[in-house]
């Protein structure tokens, strides 16, 4: 299976206008690695012939964005933000958190059990593109190597441990569960009508170019409270980025 120089660019312009991530020339192996994998899956041999049928079927098309589109999380990653917010944010007001590009639940998981664990009242809208990871997400089961940095009191406290078919895997408990809303939310097309306490949006702007990370960093400045915070992954700054935020740790951003 080949992809011609047309092709490539084609394929570039798709992904860039709806995830905003751009796909350089060196890319061109990754992209043709997990094209392969769609035209087996469809049964299609010619790019040219997929190029076609991804313009004709939106469920085809969304799985594309989700093959190119990574994907990588696990529980308690960069955990020093929901350090900070339970050392200097009340647990007497309600939170109402946005964790937006969620992947498969992981991330906001992480956040509703530690502070529920810490008496917070919360809710979170838990956001992405990819409606495979949503559904994941949704499920709220993991196998036992994905939690492996979950404590011990809380992993015995708020998983239950599967049996048979789910021997090896844990289910995030129900009151856990209950907290956490999953939506389909693209940070490059919609816009967020609600305003946030707190929110999440962490290792998805490094795939992004200077100009989406701008519209980006304006939706979300416009979707959180005055006093709210914004978290960005650890290896993401807003250097470069307009503003109204003042930086309070690393990649945490306070609206003034
Ligand atoms: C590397 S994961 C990060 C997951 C989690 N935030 C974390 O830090 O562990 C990036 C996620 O961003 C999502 N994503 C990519 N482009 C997006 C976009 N334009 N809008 C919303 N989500 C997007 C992907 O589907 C993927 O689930």
């Amino acid at each position: 299976m080949e992809i011609n120089p047309k092709q490539f660019s084609k394929l570039a312009d798709l992904v860039y206008e709806e995830a905003g991530i751009r796909l350089t020339d060196q890319k061109y192996e990754l992209l043709k690695s997990r094209l392969a994998k769609r035209l087996r899956k469809t049964g299609y041999t010619l790019t040219r012939d997929y190029i076609d049928f991804i313009g004709r079927d939106r469920d085809e098309f969304n799985r594309f964005i989700d093959a190119i589109t990574t994907n990588h999380t696990f529980f308690f990653r960069e955990n020093a933000h929901c350090e900070y917010i339970i050392n200097n944010i009340s647990s007497s007001d309600f939170l109402k958190i946005w964790c937006a590009a969620c992947s498969s639940g992981e991330e906001p998981y992480s956040a509703a059990l530690q502070l529920a664990d810490n008496n917070y009242r919360l809710s979170i809208n838990a956001t992405d593109l990819s409606d495979t990871m949503l559904e994941k997400a949704r499920k709220a089961i993991f196998p036992m190597e994905r939690v492996s940095h979950v404590p011990a009191h809380m992993l015995r406290r708020y998983f239950q441990k599967g049996s048979n078919r789910y021997e090896g895997h844990v289910k995030v408990k129900k009151e856990i569960r209950d907290l956490v809303q999953f939506g389909r939310f693209n940070l490059i097309t919609d816009a967020m009508n609600d305003r946030f306490d707190i929110i999440f949006c962490r290792n998805v702007m490094i795939y992004f170019d200077a100009a989406t990370r701008q519209k980006t960093v304006d939706t979300l400045v416009q979707s959180l409270k005055p006093g709210g915070i914004l978290f960005t992954g650890m290896s993401e700054s807003l250097n470069g980025i307009r503003h109204p935020l003042k930086q309070v740790m690393s990649s945490a951003y306070r609206k003034i």
